[in-house]
C-alpha cells in the first residue's frame, strides 16, 4: 500500500501535538499501520510562530481549502475548533470522499447527526477518539472492547479545566479567579474558558458518550448542566469537614424507558474513586451487565494526550485504508442507528442527598425556621454545621441531608430563599453516593 496522506486544520494546541508525534514516532507508526503517514499540508490562520519543533514552510498555508480540495489527501484532520466553519470544512471534505479525523466535541454533541449522517453517504470514516478524554481511549472502549455489554452507568470527570480549577482551591485554597488563570495558562481552557467551567464542555463529552452507547445522538439541550462559577472556598472546607470533597461530575444511568444525564458540582465521599482524581486528570467510570466495573483515568487536556488520541485516530482510519476495507465502521458503532431519540428524565424527578448553605442572621430560631420548611417538603436533615463566624455580615448553616426530590428541594428552596433571615441564595450541591 502507498503512503497515506494527511491534512491537518488547525495547528494550535491540538494540532501541534498531532504533528508532533507523527513526526517524532515516525518509526512505530509506520511498523503498526504498514504504510507510511505523510503529513501533506497544513492549514491555519497564523504560519509564522513557533510551535516548537521545526517545521518545512512549505507545509504550511493559511486556505483550508488547499487541503480539502488536495485530491492526494486521503484523511482530513479537523483541529481547529468552532462550530460552523468546521461543519462546513468537514462535509466538504466528506464530500470529496476524504475520511476525517476531528477533536471537536461541541460540534459533533451539537451537530454529530448531520456528520455521521454525511459520513455514511459519502461512505468515508469519521473518528473523534480525542473528543472525550483527551487521551483517554474511552470512545475505542466503549465502542469496540466493551461492545459486548449493555452499559447501565457510566460516571466521568470530563473536563480537566474544571477539575483542575477545585483541586487548586480544595489543596491550596487559592481562589477562583486564580485557579482558572492558571489552567488557561497551562493550556487546558478553551478560550474563552467559560464553556469549561459551566459544565457545557462536560456536557457535549456527555452528549458523545450517550450516542455512542445508544448508536444514536442525544437532544444535547436535554442534558441538565451546571457550572462550578458559584463555588466558594468554603463550600470546599465544609464539604471536609463532613468528610467529602467536590467533583464536577457527568452523569448517565439507564432508568428502562428513560435516561439520567446531568452534569454538575458534585460533592463525593473522600474514599470514592472519583475524589482522589485531581488536576487536569479526567476519570470515567463504566457499569456493563457482563463486565461490570471499569475504570479509565488519564489526561483529558493538553497538546501531548490529546495529539496521542487524534493520531490513534489517523493510525485506525490508516489501517482500514491499508487492508483496503472499502466500507468504514459506521461512526457511531451501529449497524442500524436507532431512529428514536432517548427520553431524557426530567431534573425535577431525581432523587438525591443534598448540601445545603444557607447565609443567616444570626438571630434565635433561625435554624428552626429552615428545619422545618425543609420538614414541611419531606426534606430529611443528615447533619448540620453552624459556626458562629460572621462571613460577610451572615452565618453560614450548612445542612446535608437524605434522599429527597429534587422537585422538593426546588419548592423548599423557593420558600427559604424568600425568608427575612436568609441574607443571600441558598447554595446547593447535590451528594452522589448516599
Ligand atoms: P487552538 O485555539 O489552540 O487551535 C486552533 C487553531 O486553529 C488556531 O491556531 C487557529 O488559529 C486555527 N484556526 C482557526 N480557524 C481556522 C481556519 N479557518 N483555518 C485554519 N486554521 C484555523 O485550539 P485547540 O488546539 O486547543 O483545540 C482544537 C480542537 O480540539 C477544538 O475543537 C477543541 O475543543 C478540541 N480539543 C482540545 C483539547 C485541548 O486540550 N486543548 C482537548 C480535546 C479537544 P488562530 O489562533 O490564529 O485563530
Ligand atoms: N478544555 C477541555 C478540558 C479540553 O479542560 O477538559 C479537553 O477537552
Amino acid at each position: 500500500m502507498s503512503n497515506i496522506n494527511v491534512g491537518i486544520i488547525g495547528f494550535g494546541t491540538v494540532g501541534a501535538g498531532t504533528v508532533e508525534i507523527l513526526f517524532e514516532n515516525r518509526d512505530i507508526i509506520l511498523n503498526r499501520v504498514g504504510s507510511e503517514i505523510i503529513v501533506k499540508k497544513i492549514a491555519d490562520l497564523d504560519t509564522q510562530s513557533d510551535r516548537g519543533f521545526p517545521i518545512d514552510p512549505d507545509l504550511l498555508t493559511t486556505d483550508a481549502m488547499e487541503i480539502i480540495h488536495d485530491p492526494q489527501i486521503d484523511i482530513v484532520v479537523e483541529l481547529m475548533g468552532g462550530k460552523e466553519k468546521a461543519k462546513d470544512y468537514i462535509l466538504k471534505a466528506m464530500e470529496n470522499g476524504k475520511h476525517v479525523v476531528t477533536a471537536n466535541k461541541a460540534l459533533l454533541a451539537e451537530h454529530g447527526e448531520e456528520i455521521y449522517r454525511a459520513a455514511e453517504q459519502f461512505g468515508v470514516g469519521v473518528a473523534f477518539e480525542a473528543s472525550v478524554g483527551g487521551g483517554i481511549p474511552i470512545i475505542r472502549a466503549l465502542k469496540d472492547g466493551l461492545s459486548a455489554n449493555r452499559i447501565s452507568t457510566i460516571m466521568g470527570i470530563l473536563n480537566g479545566t474544571s477539575n483542575y480549577i477545585l483541586t487548586r482551591m480544595t489543596q491550596e485554597g487559592l481562589p477562583y479567579s486564580e485557579a482558572v488563570k492558571e489552567a488557561i495558562e497551562l493550556g487546558y481552557a478553551e478560550a474563552p474558558p467559560t464553556l469549561d467551567v459551566d459544565g457545557t464542555d462536560a456536557a457535549h463529552k456527555l452528549a458523545i458518550l450517550i450516542s455512542i452507547i445508544y448508536g444514536t445522538p442525544v437532544p444535547f439541550d436535554d442534558i441538565y448542566r451546571e457550572g462550578i462559577e458559584n463555588l466558594v472556598p468554603e463550600d470546599i472546607r465544609f464539604a471536609g469537614q463532613f468528610g467529602y470533597c467536590i467533583k464536577m461530575l457527568a452523569i448517565t444511568r439507564n432508568l428502562g424507558d428513560r435516561i439520567e444525564a446531568r452534569v454538575h458540582p458534585t460533592m463525593v465521599s473522600l474514599d470514592h474513586i472519583m475524589a482522589n482524581v485531581n488536576g487536569a486528570y479526567n476519570a470515567i467510570y463504566v457499569e456493563g451487565d457482563f463486565v461490570g466495573p471499569n475504570l479509565y483515568y488519564g489526561l483529558g487536556a493538553g497538546r501531548r494526550p490529546t495529539g496521542s488520541a487524534v493520531v490513534s485516530d489517523i493510525i485506525y482510519l490508516a489501517r482500514q485504508l491499508c487492508n483496503g476495507i472499502s466500507k468504514p465502521m459506521p461512526p457511531l458503532a451501529h449497524a442500524s442507528p436507532q431512529e428514536k431519540e432517548i427520553p431524557i428524565q426530567p431534573m425535577e424527578t431525581l432523587r438525591a442527598a443534598y448540601y445545603f448553605r444557607f447565609s443567616a442572621n444570626d438571630r434565635p430560631g433561625v435554624l428552626s425556621k429552615i428545619s422545618g420548611i425543609l420538614g414541611d417538603h419531606e426534606i430529611s436533615i443528615s447533619n448540620v454545621i453552624q459556626k458562629g463566624r460572621k462571613v460577610n455580615g451572615s452565618v453560614p448553616v450548612v445542612m446535608l441531608t437524605h434522599e429527597a426530590r429534587e422537585s422538593s428541594v426546588s419548592k423548599a428552596l423557593s420558600r427559604l430563599d424568600s425568608l427575612d433571615v436568609l441574607t443571600d441564595k441558598t447554595m446547593v450541591i447535590r451528594v452522589e453516593g448516599e
